[in-house]
């Protein structure tokens, strides 16, 4: 059979294809792309109707009862793609360079012109140790854990998430580095602080194990997330995204031990970027899930 592949803006027509109802999406885009050598597989998005999900490339075009002959296929350029773990290393490996020069340039009189060359104080030494150890966690989980469903991202993307990054670890870096630095006036608050953030550390690293084996190698497989021994996990319970209830407590435990404007704008930004994209994941599983724990809400317990 045949079936039109028409520009997702202007509804133009650009191309007919022949399939059959064995072909996957894969292969019409390796059809499509006969045609548009600038194009490959992960830049190319087609949509049943323009308020219709993205098919996935495994989609068999026999599976999707609406396309008969004749029918259409939306299309959408989704622009120059990068790989996840290119995009997730760059934009993590970025801020331990980024905190660690401030951490460096005590001495340096065109950063810190006050400075008298004084060693780092306990704070200090512990907020970089906390810093540089959360990123290079994150690099490791993204080598060696993550088993993301998407191969590639818009690059785009690439600069708009390193300048999040690498902006906030710099300013992060050169307040707490600064010689004018005046640490918490308890040692409680401090170390409150640190235990905040190691409990959220631990956490988020065991949602990431548990969210691991829950796909097959190879796979892309999802399924409603569910505790596993683990007692960190059992925050699977109430809500959809524990790995970010745990991520913002690290970085509220971070604010909370190095008491600097931006570390508690970190968390707040963060957290807030978090919850959107949490409410957006819970949402779906809602939607794809018929038999979604009700009582289970996207990122903050009993609440949201
Ligand atoms: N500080 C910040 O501003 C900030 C912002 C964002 C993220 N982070 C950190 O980076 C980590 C990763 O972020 P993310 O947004 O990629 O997290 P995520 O969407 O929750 O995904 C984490 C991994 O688990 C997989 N996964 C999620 N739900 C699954 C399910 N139901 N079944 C099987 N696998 C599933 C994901 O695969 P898919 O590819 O299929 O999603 C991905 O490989 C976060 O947990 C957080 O610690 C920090």
């Amino acid at each position: 059979m045949k079936i039109e592949l028409a520009h997702g803006k202007t509804g133009k027509t650009l191309l007919t294809v022949d399939v059959t109802k064995e072909d996957s999406i894969l292969d019409v885009k390796k059809k499509h792309i006969k045609e548009k050598t600038h194009l490959y597989p992960s830049r190319i998005c087609y949509k049943l109707s323009l308020k219709d999900k993205a098919l996935t490339d495994d989609v068999k075009i026999g599976d999707i009862e609406t396309l008969t002959d004749g029918s259409v296929l939306y299309f959408k350029d989704l622009g120059p793609q990068i790989g996840w773990a290119t995009v997730f290393i760059a934009e993590y490996t970025g801020p331990i360079f980024a905190y660690l020069i401030f951490y460096f340039s005590r001495n340096c009189s065109w950063i810190y012109p006050d400075s008298e060359g004084a060693p780092h104080n306990t704070v200090q030494n512990l907020a970089c140790a906390c810093y540089v150890g959360h990123y290079i966690k994150r690099v490791l989980e993204t080598i060696f854990i993550h088993r993301f469903s998407k191969g590639t991202m818009p690059i785009g993307n690439l600069f708009k998430n390193c300048t999040y990054y690498w902006g906030f670890s710099s300013l992060i870096s050169y307040f707490i580095n600064h010689p004018l630095y005046t640490v918490p006036s308890t040692e409680t608050q401090v170390y409150v602080g640190l235990s905040i953030y190691f409990f959220g550390e631990l956490g988020n690293l065991s949602t990431h194990l548990a969210f691991k084996n829950m796909r097959p190698a190879g796979s892309k497989v999802r399924v409603i997330p569910k505790p596993n021994g683990n007692p960190f996990c059992a925050l699977f319970n109430l809500v959809s995204c524990p790995n970010y209830t745990y991520e913002v407590l690290s970085w509220v435990g971070y604010a909370v031990m190095t008491q600097t404007f931006f570390s508690g704008l970190f968390a707040l930004v963060g957290g807030a970027q978090m919850l959107q994209w949490a409410l957006g994941k819970h949402r779906n599983y809602k939607k794809e899930f018929k038999d979604y724990p009700k009582n289970r809400k996207a990122m903050i317990p009993f609440i949201m």
